[in-house]
Order: C-alpha cells, then sequence, then structure tokens
C-alpha cells in the first residue's frame, strides 16, 4: 500500500481537496485499493471541524462530495506512516520540516512540484479570498494529482 499525506494549514480548505480530487484520480485508475490517502493541517484551529462550505461547494460543481472529512492536525508519527507528505506551500513545508523525525524516509515536498499545466509553485490560500480562489485551488490540484499519478504508478510498474 503506497500512502500519501496532503498538508495545508487548517485542513479545511486546500488539503481535504487534494484528498477528494485525488481519491477520484485513484477511483478512475482502479488504484483506489492500492494507495491510501488522507489529509491534515499544521495547525489545530479546525481539528474536527467539516471543509470549509465554499470548499465543498467548488468541489460539488466537479462532482466531488467532501462533507464527510473532519480537520485533523499533522504530527509526527505521520512520518512514520506515509510514503509521501505532500505541502500546499513552503510555509506549511516549513512546518512540516519542524517536526519530521531526523531518520523519515517519507518523500517530504510541495504538492505542485507534480504538476505540469501550472507553473505555480504553492496554491494559495483560498480562506480569505473570494469564491473564484477555490475553483483556482481545485484547477491546481487536479494538475498535480495527474502528475502525483504517474509518479506513484511508475513505482509500482517497477521491478
Ligand atoms: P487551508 O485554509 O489551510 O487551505 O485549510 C485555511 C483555513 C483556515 C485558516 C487559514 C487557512 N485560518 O486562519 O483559520
Amino acid at each position: 500500500m503506497v500512502k500519501v499525506l496532503f498538508v495545508c494549514l487548517g485542513n479545511i480548505c486546500r488539503s481535504p481537496t487534494a484528498e477528494v480530487v485525488f481519491k477520484r484520480k485513484l477511483e478512475e485508475a482502479k488504484l483506489s485499493n492500492t494507495v491510501h490517502v488522507e489529509s491534515a493541517g499544521t495547525h489545530a484551529y479546525h481539528v474536527g471541524a467539516p471543509p470549509d462550505r465554499r470548499a465543498q461547494s467548488a468541489a460539488a460543481q466537479r462532482g466531488i462530495d467532501m462533507s464527510a472529512l473532519r480537520g485533523r492536525q499533522a504530527t509526527r508519527h505521520d512520518f512514520g506512516k506515509f510514503d509521501y507528505i505532500l505541502a500546499m506551500d513552503r510555509e506549511n513545508l516549513e512546518n512540516l520540516k519542524d517536526i519530521c523525525p531526523r531518520d523519515s524516509q517519507a518523500t517530504l515536498g510541495l504538492f505542485l512540484g507534480y504538476a505540469n499545466a501550472f507553473t505555480e509553485t504553492e496554491v494559495p490560500d483560498p480562506y480569505y479570498g473570494g469564491p473564484g480562489g477555490f475553483d483556482h485551488v481545485l484547477d491546481l490540484i487536479e494538475d498535480a494529482s495527474i502528475g502525483l499519478l504517474k509518479d506513484i504508478k511508475k513505482g509500482l510498474d517497477a521491478p
């Protein structure tokens, strides 16, 4: 089982969106039983909370239901559980490096490192912006999800 953790600040906008979008890509590729996906926030502001209503409605417009997700905080134990720990922006990548155990084997990096169509390197925080920000978050995440899936498939196909 390959395990992927997406991480943002609050775990109510970007990383839960990445979780549901990437899960859909896995379903389409018939890899849902091979790749496990979760999301978390580097801060505890929204632990136990459902995704932001604006994130839910942007995802619903693309046919994805994210209402069952609940916020949780990333911990150092995640580094022993996940193969990929992918941050939405540099601030959260730094937050993760601060709690990363020295012997971690996880691939830790920026999610948009797997993007192809977009040249942006960070998924911008949509929390204080308008609804258009959530659509752009989805576009970036869809793009990077395709690249990440390719990378994981390459590893699965390797002898
Ligand atoms: P997220 O967005 O990191 O994409 O979940 C945010 C959610 C909440 C806050 C900031 C960003 N906040 O300041 O409460």
